[in-house]
């Protein structure tokens, strides 16, 4: 906990105060317009920054200590990755396997199931006691021929430095609850979170409801309306439909929700037909009306960066989409990811990172953004609101 302090010590009496505000709006009924999206764009103002698996640029991702840094950077939202447990617990996990970010293989090395003929070692295979057992690092590859493991990003954190383990859904949120009420408050601000339910379709298969589960756990700490600082984000659509119309009326809340886009070929989504995975055809979101469509159950879209600005733009041309202003015709926010400065991940568009995020936000206009490097954008977009 000693880390925990020092971070947030450090940027936490230096950062200025801004505010967002949100209106409160009624639940969108299936095949409405989208009245309650136009409201909420309209009174947020002021640019988001989402701490993408927190200041994961700089500590490992999805880390208690990587929260307490993005909440001290002065992240308006800290993102959350969901995925279950074995015995049902939510974690706090990009992935809905373990073995990228943990030692799962040298702790449990025959608990694995072969995927496409890789071994996994999947989180839904293990009880919270035995993940917690487990030690978390920065996100690493192994090399096929020395067997070495290696950073993916290797400006970043060491691997398997220090001590860090996977952490649930509810202590991340008491973390930051806590650090609203023990810093924010007194300075005037509350910082959000930004909820991922991983693969709603993966759960189900494996006969579980992760939806329902995260959904419960977020009116259990007193997320339930609009208002409230959260977004629900989630790739599948027919999922996000579901909550949308079904699960939050049932649990009588009703939160913000984000609807991820993916590309088709990611095989991001399957749905399940004959017990035979189907890969989830992203294809109509890039269609005229798309986002009209979207704007009957969700307030905004998480794009991937080159769908709003192609990648074969260039410094001289940027050859930008039509997607965030379709989206705002249909009063969905727009909170592209996600924005890292490391080597190699600079558009060739983008002489450096800070021009990066100008483009994007104050040339394309989006809403927020997701990016690993929250110091750097939150210092950019107080600049430039100052
Ligand atoms: O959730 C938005 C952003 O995180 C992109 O997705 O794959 O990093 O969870 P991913
Ligand atoms: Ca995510």
């Amino acid at each position: 906990m000693r880390i925990l302090f020092l971070l947030v010590t450090m940027y936490l009496l230096s950062a200025c105060v801004t505010t967002m505000q949100n209106s409160d709006v009624k639940v969108k009924a299936k095949g409405s317009t989208s009245i309650v999206a136009n409201s909420l764009q309209q009174s947020i103002k002021h640019k988001i920054v989402i701490a993408h698996r927190g200041a994961s640029g700089y500590l490992p991702e999805h880390s208690l200590a990587a929260k307490a840094m993005a909440y001290a950077m002065r992240a308006d939202y800290i993102e959350q990755d969901v995925v279950m447990t074995k015995d049902d617990k939510l974690i706090v996990l990009h992935d809905h396997f373990l073995d990228r970010v943990t030692n799962v293989m040298s702790v449990f090395p025959h608990r694995y199931r072969v995927i496409d003929g890789k071994k996994r070692w999947f989180a839904i295979d293990f009880t919270l006691a035995e993940i917690k057992s487990l030690r978390m690092t920065e996100g690493f590859t192994i090399d096929a021929k020395t067997q070495h493991k290696k950073n993916i990003y290797p400006e970043r954190f060491p691997l398997f430095k220090s001590h860090f383990t996977v952490s649930t859904l509810q202590e991340e949120i008491e973390l930051i609850q806590g650090l609203n009420h023990s810093l924010g408050k007194r300075n005037g601000y509350q910082v959000g979170l930004y909820v991922e339910i991983k693969a709603p379709w993966f759960h189900r298969h494996e006969g579980k409801d992760i939806s329902t589960a995260t959904l419960q756990v977020l009116k259990k700490y007193g997320y339930t309306k609009k208002s409230d600082k959260i977004f629900v984000q989630c790739f599948d659509a027919d999922e996000l439909q579901r909550i949308n119309d079904h699960l939050m009326p049932q649990l009588g809340i009703n939160l913000k929700l984000v609807q991820l886009i993916a590309m088709t070929d990611w095989n991001e989504t399957y749905t399940y037909k004959n017990n035979v995975a189907i890969p989830y055809q992203y294809d109509w979101m890039f269609n005229t009306g798309a986002m009209k469509k979207i704007a009957q159950y969700a307030d905004g879209i998480g794009p991937w960066k080159p769908m709003i600005v192609s990648d074969n733009s260039t410094i001289d041309h940027l050859n930008i989409t039509n997607m965030v202003k379709d989206a705002h015709a249909a009063g969905l926010v727009v909170h592209p990811y996600t924005f890292r400065k490391d080597p190699g991940r600079i558009p060739k568009y983008a002489k450096d990172f800070n021009q990066l995020l100008n483009i994007f936000l104050y040339q394309v206009g989006v809403d927020g953004i997701f990016t690993d490097y929250t110091d750097i954008a939150v210092k950019l977009i107080n600049k430039h609101e100052k």
